[in-house]
């Protein structure tokens, strides 16, 4: 059974994805700030696959441990999901200190530091994938996220390093850039906002979580062994 550690695994997009991955037979090591209910009904139903580590990014130096940890308790990891994020929005003039450095801790210093003692285990196996979740904003644009676009675009660029450096290992390193998707981190978005970016989409639609975690099942699958360093944009072609 493969071995994936997933971050944010509690809801939305971490959480589609944790179930998928139960149902194809991984082992799901899920690593969230808050449990679930949804969550907890993943691993009643695959008590012997599913496991949840409850941890909060904010706190980097505990990453090393937290590793060490887990793979104490499960062996070396075969696949890790840097899924974890916050989406503080707010205009870049006012918004607090506070708050923007959170957002690169959380969203940029966390899956770094986390990539790092994971990949460890990988290049012992000399195998592995490792997926940082972008999005299109850190292509694109959106008025009031400015910090949130500076730390997925750090994401594209730690990805395609990363892919050189551990290809040799046959470690593959991708990104997914998902579209907006209605989850937690969207809430904020309704209405008028969410029908815009609806309408202008290839296919009159938002991408859902769905989506997201099919293409995260194919980036860890056999048959994308040769896909390295790339970002897979899952967007129902809002960007096309
Ligand atoms: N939704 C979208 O439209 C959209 C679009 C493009 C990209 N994305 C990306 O997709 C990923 C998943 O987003 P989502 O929409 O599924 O968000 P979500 O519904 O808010 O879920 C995020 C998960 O990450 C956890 N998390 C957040 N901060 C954490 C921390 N400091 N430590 C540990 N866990 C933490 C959350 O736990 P808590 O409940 O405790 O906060 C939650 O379980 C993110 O990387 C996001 O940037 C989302």
């Amino acid at each position: 059974m493969k071995n994936i550690l997933i971050t944010g695994c509690a809801k939305g997009l971490g959480l589609e994805t944790s179930k998928m991955l139960a149902k194809a037979g991984y082992k799901v090591l899920g690593v969230s700030r808050t449990p679930t209910d949804d969550y907890e009904k993943v691993k009643l139903e695959h008590p012997n696959s599913v496991f949840f580590y409850q941890f909060d990014f904010y706190n980097v130096k505990g990453i090393s441990a937290l590793v060490k940890q887990i793979t104490k308790e499960h062996g070396r990891i075969f696949g890790l999901i840097n899924n974890a994020a916050i989406g503080h929005d707010g205009v870049l003039a006012t918004m607090h200190e506070s708050d923007i450095s959170s957002l690169l801790k959380v969203n940029v210093e966390a899956p770094i530091l986390l990539t790092k003692y994971v990949s460890r285990s990988m290049l012992l196996n000399r195998k592995g994938r490792i997926i940082n979740v972008g999005s299109i904003i850190g292509s694109t644009g959106f008025n009031g996220l400015s910090v949130y676009g500076a730390t997925k675009s750090a994401l594209t660029g730690f990805t395609k390093s990363l892919a050189r450096e551990l290809g040799k290992s046959q470690i593959t390193v991708n990104t997914l850039a998902p579209g907006y998707m209605e989850t937690n981190m969207t809430n904020g978005l309704i209405g008028d906002k969410l029908e815009k970016i609806k309408r202008r989409s290839c296919l009159g639609r938002l991408a859902t979580i769905k989506d997201g975690a099919s293409m995260m099942l194919y980036i860890l699958s056999e048959d994308a062994a040769g896909i390295t360093g790339t970002t897979f944009t899952v967007d129902a072609g809002s960007t096309a």
